[in-house]
């Protein structure tokens, strides 16, 4: 949100966010985790509250019929940049604006965008960059939904897609942008978007984001499509894709952002050029977050970092303990990676092995039910990065729409348990796997 100096009647004073955000002290640039406790809000503006207030409304008073006027301009594009009012709550609102530009602040974005779910801002980004004829580039696996979105309904308008898998090297991404440009010009369109999962879900293949900007730059131009990353495994703690070549970040912050299970809801990040078209379809489509969620989302980015930091340990530990067990097949773990073109990809991307890994059980689908069943402590259910352990078999839930034949060719087995660690006991968590592993 900006700062506007214009000299219409009522235009500053609806503002909710404070003139000059602090960002730095004595030269000193401040940390996420101190920003996350105020910045963008000024209690002086909300009677005091320490916490900003939830709003809501659906619609906000104008202080003159100009304002109304020039906030408008900026909602409809008649002046570029945005609008610099609060609205209606289909376009914006104070919550939602302290919350954009808190998430802004992990990936060092210009901006932000908050949206009812992860799928949403998914949705939305992609029918902003996508028209009929064009080519979606992306890598595979990616959450079942979001392969869905392209192969189902992005299809219906005539889009088409090509993927390849997480790890394809340059010279592959080379080979397969030539394709997806030979098709697109055969369609009457272009190369829209590549689309990335990295970390993918739920097999932890990481994709060579550095491979895709320099491919992306050499075939198809600088300024050709965004490069699009889903950062949901990773970010905002363990991976900034921003600094590796991407374009635009994509959360489901029902996850580690949100982090109690007890949420859901997406955001972009990006430079301005590329957030402004989507804002502007999500200003037709709606699907921006709630005001309460926003406001429960600062609650939860203001403990990000401490959850991720300790449930990133928890798993290093319970890691530890399964690769040893006579029980477990293998782990797909990023802080034990035996493949050294990924481990070359983690290297230069990631600061963190995350905390949501896939442990193969030894035998199939009756087994891994067996061992699920069996859980005690960690929860049966899908999602992840909450504060509690949960667990789930991917081919039988997340993923059993993805047909037979391309799970089997992304490794989404019947034994790929995945697991999300959460804050709890270390130790009571080993406990936990251990008996409920003896009962397989
Ligand atoms: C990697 C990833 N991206 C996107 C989504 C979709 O997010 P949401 O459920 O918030 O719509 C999920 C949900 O599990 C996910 O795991």
């Amino acid at each position: 949100m900006s700062d506007n100096n214009n000299d219409i009647p009522g235009v500053p004073v609806t503002r909710r966010l404070p003139k000059t955000p602090i960002k730095e002290i004595g030269g000193r640039k401040l940390k996420p985790a101190t920003l996350m406790m105020g910045h963008g809000y000024d209690p002086k503006l909300s009677e005091g509250s320490l916490k900003a207030p939830i709003f809501l409304t659906s619609t906000f008073a104008f202080e003159s019929a100009a304002a109304g006027k020039h906030f408008f301009e900026g909602i409809t594009g008649k002046r570029p940049g945005g609008t610099d009012g609060l609205v209606y709550s289909r376009f914006n609102g104070p919550n939602q604006e302290i919350l954009e530009d808190r998430l802004s602040i992990w990936d060092e974005a210009e901006d932000a965008l908050s949206f009812s779910s992860g799928m949403t801002a998914i949705s939305v980004l992609m029918l902003t960059y996508c028209s009929a004829g064009d080519v979606i580039v992306h890598s595979g696996p990616l959450y079942a939904a979001s392969e869905g979105f392209v192969a189902k309904v992005l299809s219906k308008f005539g889009v088409t897609y090509l993927d390849f898998p997480a790890g394809a090297t340059r010279e592959e991404l080379d080979t397969l942008l030539d394709k997806a440009k030979a098709m697109a010009a055969k369609q009457g369109g272009k190369v829209a978007m590549i689309y990335l999962e990295s970390p993918a879900n739920p097999t932890n293949a990481l994709v060579d984001i550095e491979a895709v900007c320099d491919a992306r730059n050499a075939v198809l131009g600088e300024d050709g499509p965004p490069i699009a990353i889903d950062n949901t495994f990773l970010g905002p703690l363990w991976q900034r894709p921003l600094n590796n070549g991407a374009d635009i970040v994509v959360y489901s912050l029902t996850k580690y952002v949100g982090g109690h299970s007890d949420l859901v809801a997406g955001s972009l990040a990006g430079a301005k050029k590329w957030m402004d078209p989507v804002r502007a379809l999500r200003n037709t489509m709606g699907g921006i977050c709630d005001p309460n969620t926003a406001w429960m989302l600062m609650r939860s980015l203001e403990t990000v970092e401490l959850r991720m930091e300790r449930a990133g340990q928890n798993a290093a530990k319970v890691c530890e303990f399964l690769a040893q067990h006579p029980k477990v097949e293998g782990l797909g773990y990023l802080g034990m990676i035996s493949d050294t073109r990924q481990q070359d990809i983690f290297d230069r991307h990631c600061s963190g092995a995350g905390s949501t890994f896939s442990v193969f059980i030894k035998g199939g689908e009756a087994e891994s039910f067996r061992f699920l069943d069996s859980l005690r402590i960690a929860k049966l259910a899908v999602s992840l990065g909450g504060t509690e352990t949960l667990v789930s078999l991917p081919a039988a839930m997340t993923h059993l729409s993805v047909p037979d034949e391309r799970k089997a060719q992304l490794g989404i087995t019947d034994n790929l348990v995945r697991i999300s660690v959460g804050v709890e006991d270390p130790d009571d968590l080993i406990a936990d796997f251990d008996q409920a592993l003896a009962a397989v």
